[in-house]
């Protein structure tokens, strides 16, 4: 064991016991690079002395142990063979070279804007690499966390890396979000650092540093960045520029999709393998695959959508549908060719509300639509999103949206009251947290550039707030006599054998029931018909309602059910 008498000892005539303790003083570059770590546990000048293991595996010519939490990640393209807006790079060396000395960078974008890309290339250019620390590998003890957090921090800067922390608002505390929980470390870091963080939010870094915005691409941008990467794989698109319109993906995911699809291609046996053969199919599964991964458990792609046929609505509302579709295809004449973004402050996204009692096809549009515009369906699981957890709520639902945006995704938050609703006065803390996530929830819709459907039985417990905020609102009315005639009709499939004619208006004078209600009485009475071996008959339609009354504890086949 080493400590301060030992090193007097051992440097004495060379050096002053005075010189050593200078040397060894919190301020000191040893002690404040922590080169040197005094431990605390006896006083000086008999503290044990510790050099970092990255030191002694350096002069041993080893490779550093920079820990779990980090990986050294070395620049893979120059500066100028960068794919981004034009402008983003050179505003970026810029502001680099003008940053404050020890520089503090946040690297602002959207997840596979090309972050890290950028970063290596601008560390590349000053002759270092990234030493990238990803904030969910460290412990998730907070006070753990700062000391693990400190230590990837100094190996990574003592091995001779920028460090880099990416991750930092999914790692998820009691009370503090890892951003809060990381600041101080970060202050406190001597040397320069570099921290990725989502669009928009204030980076935890001290005032004076450099932040560095990376915009989505456009599509034109996107388009060239496919076209280059086909190239380098020798893979061709049947429809580059749709993929290009339908993905709105950075650089980084767009090489990944190519090499995937070009990894499966080579993997095909050679029976199947068709090396001229488009790769469309392959990108559309993995970008998928990709999306799906993300959504993770919060949100579930819904497989089995209906088609127009399918819906029985008065036409009013059907033209209102075919409106809102048509919002979505004429997105880009309508806001790009034609400037409307320009002209006005509004978002690109739609966001429609749709209200109505139970059984009255909300959901059920929702999959027309997807069906319609060709894009999957995600209904999101509110139980899932939402959480005790402060903090986490918005990052479930920030992952949620960032997904959405990416292209080819409707989001459906079924039964929406619970995550839209009023705020409330603030009562209690849980209240001041409720609302914190509404208010998240209203900055993110204004920025929202995805599709997303909202769906309740009662619009009037909805924020007005979030109201205003919708491009579209849509009511379902309780079907009428006729309609609901319609519905009986539509339940019943024309192989499903029938004893006699079916009376559907007698049933829809009769019942008020809404199509949910039709559907699940249609589905019974087809039960009870083959459990009798008969065909189906009018008694068995009678019956099955009387079920789905005496179901709800009503008495009576008197009275709507919806
Ligand atoms: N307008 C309709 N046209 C055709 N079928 C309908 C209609 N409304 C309801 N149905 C039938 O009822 C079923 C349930 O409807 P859906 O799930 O869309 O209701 P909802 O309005 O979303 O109800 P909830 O508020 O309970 O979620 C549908 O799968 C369909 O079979
Ligand atoms: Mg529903």
């Amino acid at each position: 064991m080493v400590d301060e008498l030992l090193v007097q000892h051992v440097l004495a005539g060379r050096l002053s016991a005075y010189d050593i303790t200078a040397e060894l003083l919190p301020r000191a570059p040893l002690v404040r690079f922590g080169l040197v770590d005094i431990k605390p546990s006896r006083p000086r000048p008999f503290a044990a002395l510790e050099v970092d293991p990255v030191i002694l595996s350096r002069l041993r010519g080893e490779p550093p142990e920079l820990g779990a939490a980090c990986a050294p990640r070395p620049a893979d393209r120059d500066l100028d063979a960068l794919e981004a807006s034009p402008g983003a790079i050179a505003a970026a060396i810029d502001a680099v070279a003008r940053a404050a000395r020890p520089a503090r960078i946040a690297v602002r974008g959207r997840t596979g804007a090309g972050r890290r890309t950028l970063l290596a290339a601008l560390a590349d250019h000053a002759g270092r690499a990234l030493g990238v620390i990803d904030a969910t590998l460290l412990p998730r003890d907070a006070d753990r966390f700062v000391d693990a957090l400190r230590v990837a921090l100094r190996r990574a800067q003592l091995a001779g890396l920028v460090p880099v922390v990416h991750r930092l608002d999914a790692a998820i505390f009691d009370h503090r979000s890892g951003s809060d929980v990381a600041r101080d470390v970060l202050a406190a870091h001597p040397g320069p650092v570099a921290i990725l963080a989502p669009p928009g939010a204030p980076p935890p870094l001290p005032l004076g540093h450099t932040a560095i915005d990376l915009p989505p691409l456009t599509e034109t941008e996107r388009l060239a960045v496919w076209q280059r990467a086909l190239d380098d794989t020798h893979h061709w698109l049947r429809d580059s520029a749709g993929v290009a319109a339908r993905y709105r993906i950075g650089p980084g995911v767009i090489h990944r999709a190519v090499a995937a699809a070009a990894a499966a291609a080579t993997a095909a046996t050679t029976a199947t393998r068709d090396p001229a053969a488009p790769c469309d199919d392959r990108i559309d599964a993995f970008l998928r695959q990709a999306r799906d991964l993300r959504l993770g458990d919060h949100a579930r792609r819904v497989d089995r959508l209906a088609t127009w046929a399918d819906l029985v609505l008065p036409p009013d509302i059907m033209d209102s549908l075919r409106e809102l579709i048509g919002r979505v295809r004429h997105r880009r004449t309508v806001f790009e060719d034609w400037g409307m973004s320009r002209a006005m402050a509004t978002s690109r996204g739609l966001t429609a509300l749709f209200q109505g009692q139970p059984g009255t096809g909300k959901t059920l549009v929702a999959g027309v639509i997807a069906r319609e515009l060709g894009l999957d369906l995600y209904q999101v699981d509110l139980s899932k999103v939402m959480s005790k957890w402060i903090g986490e709520t918005e990052r479930n639902l920030a992952t949620i949206f960032d997904a959405a945006e990416d292209g080819q995704a409707i989001l459906l938050f079924d039964e929406a009251d619970a995550l839209f609703a009023k705020r409330t006065e603030v009562r209690s803390s849980n209240d001041r947290y409720a609302n914190l996530e509404v208010n998240y929830l209203l900055q993110r819709l204004d920025a929202f550039e995805g599709i997303a459907i909202l769906t309740t039985n009662s619009g009037g417990s909805i924020d007005p707030a979030f109201k205003r905020r919708l491009s579209f609102q849509l009511s379902f009315p309780f079907p009428d006599e006729d309609t609901r005639a319609e519905l009986w009709r539509a339940h019943l499939p024309r192989e499903l054998p029938r004893a006699g004619e079916l009376t559907f208006d007698a049933l829809a004078r009769k019942y008020q029931l809404s199509g949910g209600y039709i559907r699940n009485a249609c589905l019974r009475a087809a039960f009870l018909a083959a459990q009798e071996e008969t065909p189906l008959h009018q008694r068995h339609l009678e019956r099955a309602v009387a079920l789905e009354f005496a179901e709800l504890g009503k008495l009576s086949t008197a009275g709507s059910i919806a």
